[in-house]
């Protein structure tokens, strides 16, 4: 396979960068590029023995622009051994990106990847357009070579209501009977999204198969990075709406990130959702990409960054975005549940416990402290009473005037997390709160996940989840907890190995 006038540079560039990238501060089990800047998961597939996962990557600088793909490999889902760069936009259909997509492995072993080429011309009267394609690769798991015959599906493969401009994203898949399937995400010329179904016989010739279904100005403009699966007897649509309003059901204005729960008819390829939800109620989450494991989980990942808080990182840092832990997803009563992946266990160094602890003012709990860290907690106010508020200060300094927060309000029914003490100097949005109308008598199950720089929060066994990412200096280890009135709580603390 010849490496491309594009890529060997890119490949180059990660071995010289190594040395300085492998010294810097990163997070100890969430995928971030070695070096340069990391956005959207893409191609995350099991292919010889190992996952795979790609990223949206641009490896010269910390910051977004000409799209390559970063490649990683893992045998358990949390330890990710970097890979050389896979993709670099060294064609003429994606000189100007290789943009967002999927894979799988093929019947004959070879790994197919599909993504988006961006190419931007101008028309005669010199105005820029961008024209967006759907490229295939193939490769043995460190090289690929894209087709040569360019892409696989163009504009002319679109309805008429889809532009050319924003067609992007392929999320492709086998189906039972042995074809191939793929959604991509769409708008109209009002940007009104819409995810695009087409089918495959051979995964290599796509032809458009149905308009799966339409946003109707109801979430957002543009639908990014679609996948769509069965679950638990239903059809899951996850996708990443930009341009939100702020909206009723725990929607935030900007990019946000969406989950539909209906039923799909495979005669029509149309899918019909009875149920929606973010996926996160966090600061920093968007563009999810599930795989099927082997055992039968099916795993979602996604960018633990938002393209509206992208001021939140580490100023000196060789690195920038990472990723979220994999979490298993179910669906209960119409809702998508989250769990982080179980082989998160296989990561405890040691555990602490502390059961029925009564807390009213401020505590520390002996040994419960540092940045690595699986916390479960569950909360209950003291018989007959109710309180006011809990609140778990994590990644305190030692004068306390640095931390992140989670606060539980029973009153208001709601759980908050906040950043703004965490030492950062820039002014974004640094808190969300979410309502869980369960916690109203103050019972309450957390289980809140640390990793150097991020925080991930499972609410009641998953039901929702809150992701957010804060670049306080390492000495700040302190976890307190604290409650206006009474509560009991029964606390246990994974501490979490390198
Ligand atoms: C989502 C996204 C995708 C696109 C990629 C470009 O974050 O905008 O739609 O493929 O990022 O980097």
């Amino acid at each position: 396979m010849t490496v491309s006038q594009q890529l060997q540079p890119a490949r180059r560039y990660e071995e010289q960068a190594r040395t300085r990238a492998e010294q810097a501060p990163r997070p100890a089990f969430h995928l971030a590029p070695l070096t340069g800047w990391m956005n959207d998961p893409n191609g995350f597939s099991r292919y010889g023995g190992q996952y795979h996962l790609f990223y949206q990557y641009y490896p010269y600088a910390a910051h977004w622009d000409d799209m390559h793909w970063g490649h990683a490999v893992s045998q358990d889902l949390l330890h990710w051994t970097p890979m050389p760069c896979a993709l670099a936009p060294d064609e003429s259909y994606d000189r100007a990106g290789c943009f967002s997509g999927s894979a799988i492995e093929l019947e004959d072993g070879r790994h197919l990847l599909m993504y988006t080429g961006v190419q931007k011309e101008r028309t005669p009267d010199q105005e820029e357009t961008i024209l967006q394609t759907q490229i295939l690769a193939v490769g043995d798991g460190t090289d690929y070579e894209k087709l040569a015959d360019g892409p696989v599906l163009t504009a002319a493969d679109l309805p008429q209501e889809c532009t050319a401009a924003d067609f992007r994203d392929p999320k492709l898949w086998r189906t039972e009977t042995g074809t191939y399937l793929c959604v991509t995400g769409c708008c109209d010329d009002a940007h009104d999204g819409r995810i695009v179904l087409f089918e495959s016989p051979d995964a290599f010739h796509w032809q458009f198969r149905s308009v799966l279904i339409r946003n109707n100005g109801r979430f957002g403009r543009m639908w990014e990075c679609p996948d769509f699966f069965p679950l638990d007897g239903q059809w899951v649509l996850l996708t990443s709406p930009q341009d939100m309003r702020e909206q009723e059901g725990g929607y935030h204005c900007g990019n946000g990130n969406l989950c539909l729960i209906g039923s799909f008819d495979e005669e029509t390829g149309q899918f019909t959702p009875e149920h929606d939800q973010p996926v996160d109620e966090g600061l920093d989450f968007y563009a999810t990409q599930t795989i099927q494991t082997e055992d039968g989980r099916r795993v979602m990942i996604a960018w633990m960054q938002n393209w509206d808080t992208l001021s939140i990182r580490e100023p000196d840092a060789p690195w920038m975005g990472q990723m979220t832990l994999p979490r298993e997803l179910s669906v209960r009563n119409g809702r998508l549940i989250q769990q982080p992946v179980r082989e998160l266990e296989t990561l405890y160094r040691e555990t602490l416990s502390y059961q029925d602890q009564r807390i009213s003012g401020a505590v520390r709990f002996d040994g419960i402290t540092g940045r690595q860290l699986d916390l479960e907690l569950e909360l209950r106010p003291e018989e007959g009473t109710t309180y006011r508020a809990f609140t778990l200060h994590f990644a305190e300094d030692a004068d306390e005037e640095t931390y992140c927060l989670l606060r539980v309000c029973p009153g208001e029914q709601s759980v908050t997390m906040d950043r703004i003490h965490s030492g950062t100097r820039r002014a974004l949005v640094h808190s969300r709160t979410c309502t869980v109308p369960a916690c109203g008598e103050g019972h309450i199950r957390l289980r809140l996940i640390l990793d150097r720089f991020s925080a991930e929060l499972f609410i009641n066994d998953g039901e929702q989840t809150m992701s957010m990412t804060f670049y306080t200096p390492m000495e700040a280890q302190g976890i307190t907890f604290a409650c206006e009135g009474t509560a009991r709580i029964d606390l246990t603390a994974h501490i979490i190995s390198e």
